[in-house]
C-alpha cells in the first residue's frame, strides 16, 4: 500500500454506534505494521513487571519488545532507570533475564558500564585516538511505575508521561480491587508438560496483533464460540467502558460467592484481570499481544500478583474450558478472512445495555487509528 492510501480515512469513527470496524488492509499491509511499530510500540508506555522485584542498586530485568530489548534495572540513587540492552562497542547484546549486578559487562569484549549507564572501563584503548569514554554511555529509555507497581517502559525520549493519563484507570482499579496495593508478585509456578506442549502448540497465533487484542475486547462471540467461558461468566450483565488509553470488561460470574471478573487494558496491549477472588485475589498481568511481522502474534510473559505469602496455584484459576484455543482458531480464521477478495470491512456492534457490545474493541481501534493517523 503507498501512501496515498495510508492517508485514507480507516472508517473508525469516535461514536461506537455509527463506526465500521478497521478495514482488511489496516491488518494486512506490511507498510500499517511498519509505522504501527514506530508509531505505536516505540512511542507508548509497555509494561515490563513489578516494580518489587528490584530492590536494590544492580537489581534488573530486560524486557523484549519487537526487535528491541531494554534493561530497566535499580540505579545507586534507588531511582529505577532503563537502558537499550546494547553495548556501544559492537553491539553486543548485555544482559540477559533478570538478576542482581555490580556493574553491567558486555559479554563480547568486556566493557564494563557502571549502574548509571556510564561507561567505566574499556580494555585496551590507551592507543585509541581521542577515545572520549564519556561518549558511549548507554542509551537511556524512559521508566515509570503506575500505582506503585507496574514498571513500564516507553522507547520515544519525549512521550508524555503515563501516571497523569491514567489517573481515572488506577482509581477504578483501587475502586474495584480493594486489596490491589498489598498485591505482589509471586514466584512463577513451573509449568507442567503438558503446559510447556499446549503453549508451543498455541503460538504464535497466526493473526495480525489487532485481530488478537480485538478479539479479547470483546464477548459478542462469547454465546456461539466460548461455551465453556459462559459456564463461569454471567452475560447478560457484561458492561464495557471505552477511554482514549484504556478499557474494561466487567461481568458477574457462577462461583460460589459470585465474585465479578473484570479484565481491564491499557492500550496497546497490557491486559489483567482477577482469576481470584475479592478476599484472595490473583492477578494475571501481561502484554497480551507482542506482533512479530504482519501476521503472527505472541503474548509476553504473564506475571501473577497474589497477596503476601500466597502462592500461583492452578486451583485458583477458574475453568473456562478451552477458551485459548477457541480464540486462536477464531483469530486464524479471521485473519484469512481479511485477506480474502470477498471482505472490506465490516461494523462495530455497540449496545450499551448488555453482553453484545464490541465498544472496548471500538475503543482500541480508535487508539490504533489516533496514533497511526489514518
Ligand atoms: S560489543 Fe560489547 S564490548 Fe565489544
Ligand atoms: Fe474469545
Amino acid at each position: 500500500m503507498d501512501t496515498e492510501a495510508l492517508r485514507t480515512s480507516s472508517g473508525v469513527t469516535d461514536d461506537p454506534a455509527r463506526s465500521g470496524s478497521l478495514p482488511a488492509w489496516a491488518y494486512l499491509d506490511p507498510d500499517v505494521y511498519e509505522r504501527e511499530r514506530h508509531e505505536i510500540f516505540y512511542k507508548t508506555w509497555i509494561y515490563a513487571g513489578w516494580a518489587g522485584e528490584l530492590r536494590a542498586p544492580g537489581d534488573y530485568m530486560t524486557v523484549e519488545l519487537l526487535d528491541q530489548s531494554v534493561i530497566v534495572m535499580r540505579g545507586r540513587d534507588g531511582a529505577l532507570q532503563g537502558f537499550h540492552n546494547v553495548c556501544q562497542h559492537r553491539g553486543h547484546r548485555l544482559l540477559e533475564d533478570r538478576g542482581r549486578v555490580a556493574a553491567i559487562t558486555c559479554p563480547y569484549h568486556a566493557w564494563v558500564y557502571d549502574l548509571d549507564g556510564g561507561l567505566k572501563r574499556a580494555r585496551a584503548t590507551e592507543h585509541t585516538v581521542d577515545f572520549d569514554r564519556s561518549c558511549f554511555s548507554l542509551k537511556p529509555v524512559r521508566v515509570e511505575v503506575l500505582a506503585d507497581k507496574f514498571v513500564f517502559f516507553n522507547l520515544d525520549a519525549d512521550a508524555e508521561p503515563l501516571g497523569p493519563r491514567v489517573e481515572d484507570f488506577v482509581a477504578d482499579v483501587r475502586r474495584e480491587l480493594p486489596l490491589f496495593d498489598r498485591l505482589v508478585k509471586v514466584p512463577p509456578r513451573p509449568r507442567t508438560e503438558a503446559e510447556e506442549r499446549r503453549r508451543a502448540e498455541y503460538f504464535p497465533i497466526r493473526a495480525n496483533w489487532k485481530v488478537y487484542m480485538d478479539n479479547f475486547l470483546e464477548c459478542y462471540h462469547c454465546p456461539p464460540a466460548h461455551p465453556g467461558f459462559l459456564r463461569d461468566l454471567t452475560f447478560d450483565d457484561l458492561t464495557y467502558t471505552g477511554h482514549d488509553l484504556w478499557a474494561k470488561q466487567k461481568s458477574g460470574t457462577r462461583r460460589p460467592g459470585g465474585d465479578k471478573q473484570i479484565f481491564w487494558t491499557l492500550f496497546p496491549t497490557f491486559v489483567f484481570w482477577n482469576a481470584g477472588t475479592l478476599e484472595k485475589p490473583a492477578i494475571h498481568a501481561m502484554n497480551f499481544a507482542i506482533p512479530d511481522g504482519p501476521a503472527r502474534t505472541y503474548a509476553g510473559p504473564m506475571d501473577v500478583y497474589r497477596l503476601p505469602g500466597e502462592e500461583d496455584r492452578e486451583e485458583w484459576r477458574p475453568d473456562w474450558g478451552d477458551v485459548g484455543g477457541e480464540d486462536k482458531a477464531l483469530c486464524e480464521s479471521v485473519q484469512k478472512g481479511l485477506a480474502s477478495l470477498g471482505y472490506d470491512r465490516g461494523r462495530v456492534i455497540y449496545d450499551p445495555d448488555g453482553g453484545n457490545n464490541e465498544g472496548a474493541m471500538h475503543a482500541f481501534q480508535r487508539f490504533v487509528v489516533r496514533a497511526l493517523g489514518i
